[in-house]
């Protein structure tokens, strides 16, 4: 057992790869050797943890030898290339991006949902361990616990998706927009083809032919493998909200067993990971604001679905906020890092 295995932070200058670096150092995860990895464009460039000056390093084929844990943040066309020669020389990849998420064998991770499926995989010995989608995971943390009380039927989810989801350009994006429009100028589009400050739109994936695009469907099939059950029908829109930092997501939910609002609240409120904000008395309950930063995903509106009512079938909504860079990436990698240390 490596009591500090050395780390590889592979897109170390994006907006994940930041996080990376700070959630490792709050957390005191113990590192032997750092090496933090990016393209061509940042080789050079220099980079400060825990008081040391790094030097970020082009990624390459011979980038990991001697390293043990490699989180990956650089999208899924690096990790497809060199997340397999990372394994193969021993070190164990913690994936970010939609690479490997699907693949059998490759376990796709919820700490809170399913930490019992990467036993075996030990530090320092190769294997891929993908982490879901950022909204999959926002999802699933508050989900889950009352998948287990009251078993899910079906889910109904809607989101609100922040510019850092989209990575860097997508928040210089927001700001320069934003400034434009308050300056009286005509905003200019550069990564999205819809003017992104003050509107949204749905989320900018490629569309299937079934019509959704392809974030809603991760959620819909990260699920079935996370939870191990393909059987639960869920569907989702996805949009995107000129909103910097976190995820929310409103989400209904139709449970097989019975279960209501007051045992939901109790039950959420017990599980890990999930701080409960739900005043119905103020009117207050999580924003974006509170959950940036944090790594909890918060949790209000746990409301009985009144349209259930008479039907006999147990429904509830929630309104749930998470912050997508922290939970929703790097913290998630993280946990998945410690319970393998
Ligand atoms: N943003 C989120 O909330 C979020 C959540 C979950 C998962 N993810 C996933 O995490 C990954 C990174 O997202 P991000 O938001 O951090 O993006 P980002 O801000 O655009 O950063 C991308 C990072 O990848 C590096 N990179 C890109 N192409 C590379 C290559 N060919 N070789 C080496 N490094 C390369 C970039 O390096 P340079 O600076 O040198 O270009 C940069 O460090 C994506 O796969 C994304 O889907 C993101």
């Amino acid at each position: 057992m490596l009591s500090a295995p050395n780390v590889a932070v592979v897109g170390v200058t994006g907006a994940v790869g930041e996080e990376f670096l700070a959630i490792l150092a709050e957390r005191n995860f113990p590192i032997g050797d750092l090496k933090l990895l990016a393209s061509k464009r940042s080789a050079g460039k220099k980079i400060e943890y825990q008081g040391k000056i790094f030097t970020v390093e082009e990624l390459t084929e011979d980038s990991f030898d001697g390293v043990d844990l490699a989180l990956f943040s650089a999208g899924s066309s690096a990790s497809k290339k060199y997340a397999p020669v990372a394994s193969e020389v021993g070190a164990t990849v913690v994936d970010n991006s939609s690479a490997f998420r699907m693949t059998d064998g490759i376990p796709l991770v919820v700490p809170e949902a399913n930490a019992d499926t990467i036993k075996g995989i030990e530090l320092g010995k190769g294997g891929i361990i993908a982490n879901p989608n950022c909204s999959t995971i926002i999802m699933l943390v508050p989900v889950t616990p009352l998948h287990r009380l009251a078993h899910v039927k079906r889910m109904v989810v809607s989101t609100y998706q922040s510019a850092s989801g989209a990575g860097r350009a997508a928040m210089m994006e927001l700001d320069s927009q934003t400034r434009q429009v308050l300056d009286g100028k005509p905003p200019e589009c550069k990564l999205f083809p819809q003017q992104y400050a003050f509107n949204l739109f749905s989320h900018n994936s490629d569309i299937g032919e079934e019509g959704y695009n392809t974030e809603e469907l991760k959620m819909v099939y990260e699920t079935h493998k996370i939870w191990g059950d393909d059987s639960i029908k869920i569907t989702a829109t996805c949009v995107r909200v000129p909103v910097m930092r976190a995820h929310s997501e409103s989400i209904n939910l139709e449970f097989e067993d019975p279960i209501d609002e007051k045992i939901a609240s109790e039950t959420l409120k017990a599980a890990p990971g999930i701080t409960v904000i739900d005043d119905r008395d103020n009117n207050r309950f999580p924003t974006p604001l509170d959950a940036s930063g944090k790594d909890d995903v918060l949790v209000g509106r746990i409301r009985n679905d009144i349209s259930r009512e008479g039907d006999g079938a147990c429904g509830l909504d929630i309104f749930v906020c998470g912050d997508q860079l922290r939970k929703g990436a790097a913290l998630n990698a993280v946990q998945i890092a410690e319970l393998l240390l």
